[in-house]
């Protein structure tokens, strides 16, 4: 008897995560390999963030907390909040979570009924379709492709939202492709949900600090004052402050889906580790002055990588305002064939090929919605990137 249930056979396991596991094996067995699929900054945890658990392992703070989060925290995300994006939240009005996943997955779980409908743009951060289904909802992906440099139109939104809408799922800047919504951008998308008061708005900020050059960062609820309440706004420490191990995302909204989520996560997890909600209370009101020298280095890599691949016939790849993943198509290399005899019908067999030929590894864009992609990250030394790229280039240069 297979003793998995029906909802779980529905739901993908995490395909940038079995990238890495593959490119992972290939390094386990010796092979050179240059990974370029995991979402995560090569900085370590800032020094006085570290001192901070430290301090708190110390202290004997390693006892449970409320299930959703000390009140420390919860005054530095509210004090984050207002500092960074003109929003007033109070204590109860926020949440503390293992991850920014965790949060995204306990809104879903608290709010979705069967036939409920979520708006995603794609390409999407992966786990946003699976988590929908897991909590019983159906996703709705619109596509959103390099023509509009991977942001949803209003016109695409309008069409996508129907009764059963119950949310739409924002992201930005962008996992997969660092696309960053201006104002303009996003008050376009913000005065078509105005026009629908059922359908509540989870804004994934996860990256609003990685945001280069003339982007300047915007959250739905600062654009819109009119969704503040059925806007849940996300975020977390992972990113921004090289804090991905010690799991601690956050979000504010209404107070009742606030206190439903606290109800799933009692029963689930408890509380995120106590010692890391320490810490980042320390990454929040502590110093914020590396992320200026982290962002001078991203955009620099960001650079080196989109000018080299625009360099290889048949890839076209946008120069993104955020986060620290490049898209670009490979359009015009379907159809051709590997020197080690793959035909690359598609972004998968393209991503297959470069990884088994030459031992670089990045993401196919299907598995983020959208082909034909992929996505690099470029959260890694420059030496490796400029080594990557050209090997890269050296395999698009031997298809034929
Ligand atoms: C867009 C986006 N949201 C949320 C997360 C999850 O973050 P965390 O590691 O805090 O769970 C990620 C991580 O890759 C992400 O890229």
């Amino acid at each position: 008897m297979n003793p998995l249930s029906a909802t779980l056979a529905r739901v993908k396991p995490s395909p940038t995560m079995a990238i890495s596991a593959k490119a992972l094996e290939m390094k386990a067995a010796d092979e050179d390999v240059i990974g370029l699929s995991a979402g995560e900054p090569d900085f370590d945890t800032p020094e006085n963030i570290r001192a901070a658990g430290i301090r708190a392992i110390e202290q004997g703070r390693t006892r449970y907390t409320a299930p959703d989060g000390i009140p420390e925290l919860k005054d530095a995300v509210c004090a984050k909040f207002k500092r960074d994006n003109g929003l007033d939240y109070t204590r109860a009005q926020v949440s503390i979570g293992s991850g920014g996943k965790q949060i995204l997955y306990n809104a879903l779980m608290a709010t979705l009924n069967p036939g409920d409908e979520v708006v995603i743009p794609a390409p999407y951060w992966v786990s946003y379709p699976d988590m929908v289904t897991l909590a019983g909802g159906t996703p709705v992906i619109v596509e959103a492709g390099i023509e509009t440099r991977f942001k949803l139109t209003a016109r695409a939104l309008e069409a996508a939202i129907t009764p059963k809408t119950r949310w739409f799922i924002f992201n930005s800047p962008s996992n997969p492709t660092g696309a960053g919504y201006s104002w303009d951008d996003l008050k376009a998308l913000t005065d078509v949900l105005m026009r629908h008061p059922h359908v509540w708005v989870m804004t994934d900020d996860m990256y609003e600090h990685l945001a280069y050059g003339d982007f300047r960062f915007c959250t739905p609820a600062q654009v819109e004052p009119g969704l503040y309440e059925r806007t849940l706004t996300c975020n977390g420490v992972s990113k921004a402050y090289a804090m991905t191990g010690w799991r601690i995302g956050y979000a504010a909204g209404p107070e009742v889906l606030i206190g439903g989520m606290r109800k799933i996560q009692s029963q689930s997890t408890s509380n995120p580790c106590s010692i890391s909600q320490w810490a980042a209370v320390e990454a929040l009101n502590g110093t914020q002055d590396f992320l200026a020298p982290h962002n001078e280095i991203f955009v620099r890599r960001r650079d080196l990588v989109v000018d080299a691949l625009n360099a290889i016939p048949g890839i076209t790849c946008p120069r993104p305002e955020g986060a620290f993943y490049v898209y670009p198509s490979i359009e015009g290399l379907i159809g051709k064939t590997s020197a080690g005899g793959t035909r690359i019908d598609s972004d998968e067999a393209f991503v297959t090929a470069l990884l088994e030929e030459t031992g670089v590894a990045v993401v196919h864009g299907a598995a983020f919605g959208l082909s034909p992609y992929f996505r690099v990250s470029y959260a890694t030394s420059d030496a490796a990137l400029k080594e990557a790229c050209a090997r890269i280039e050296d395999f698009c240069g031997k298809l034929s």
